[in-house]
């Protein structure tokens, strides 16, 4: 896949998997990434799939209805991905946060779904529950921030509070920020999210 890797200056703390939203690419979240923590390696990725030349992480049929089989073979294909990297680029494949936004944050989402261990914890900004139906692995000892916006069309508060329940179920621990906001990414949102991860994930 094709992605940005910038090696940290603290080899312990976590590598942040930034995944970008409908449209982006993997230098979107860069700024996001250093603002969580500027001493972490970064793995951007790019989305494989494209929407009229619009990089995704998976295929839609309409806004908000996912293509569930080829959201389950790019779940596995960014798995795949992810072993692949920590063997390439030499660090702790036990030791991955993801930082997704939108598109990028339900492609997290997906992985914590249907993978034990693909990730460490998560921050999952405007999120939505990635699928319905499925039974989901034992969470416990994974740390997850949601970031919602009251007023966001796309991802409604019944969304985050169905993905929130459906993660504290299989033992997450997970915390929702609100803000007053829509569908964007706000620098406040980013600040709750920056401030969670010193409490909860670069203590463990
Ligand atoms: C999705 O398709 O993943 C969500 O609707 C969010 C987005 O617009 O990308």
């Amino acid at each position: 896949m094709k992605h940005i890797f910038k090696e940290g200056k603290n080899k312990d703390a976590p590598v942040l998997l930034l995944l970008h939203g409908t449209g982006g690419t993997e230098e979107d979240l860069l700024e996001v990434g250093r603002m969580i923590d500027d001493e972490a390696s970064i793995l951007s990725v790019r989305g494989n799939v494209s929407e009229n030349g619009m990089p995704r992480f998976f295929r839609r049929l309409a806004e908000g209805v996912f293509d569930e089989e080829d959201l389950v073979f790019r779940t596995k294909e960014l798995h795949d991905f992810l072993d692949d990297s920590a063997e390439k680029y030499e660090f702790d494949r036990e030791n991955i946060v993801a930082v997704g936004y939108s598109n990028g944050a339900n492609i997290a989402g997906s992985l914590l779904f249907h993978y034990k261990n693909a990730l460490k914890g998560a921050l999952l900004h405007h999120p939505m529950v990635p699928r319905k139906g499925v039974v989901l692995p034992d969470l416990q000892g994974k740390a997850i921030f949601i970031g919602a916006g009251a007023n966001d069309p796309i991802c409604p508060p019944e969304e985050t509070e169905g993905l929130s329940r459906l993660l504290k179920e299989a033992g997450a621990d997970v915390k929702v920020q609100w803000e007053q906001s829509g569908h964007q990414l706000t620098l406040e949102e980013v600040q709750g999210a920056a401030e969670w991860y010193k409490n909860y994930i670069r203590k463990t």
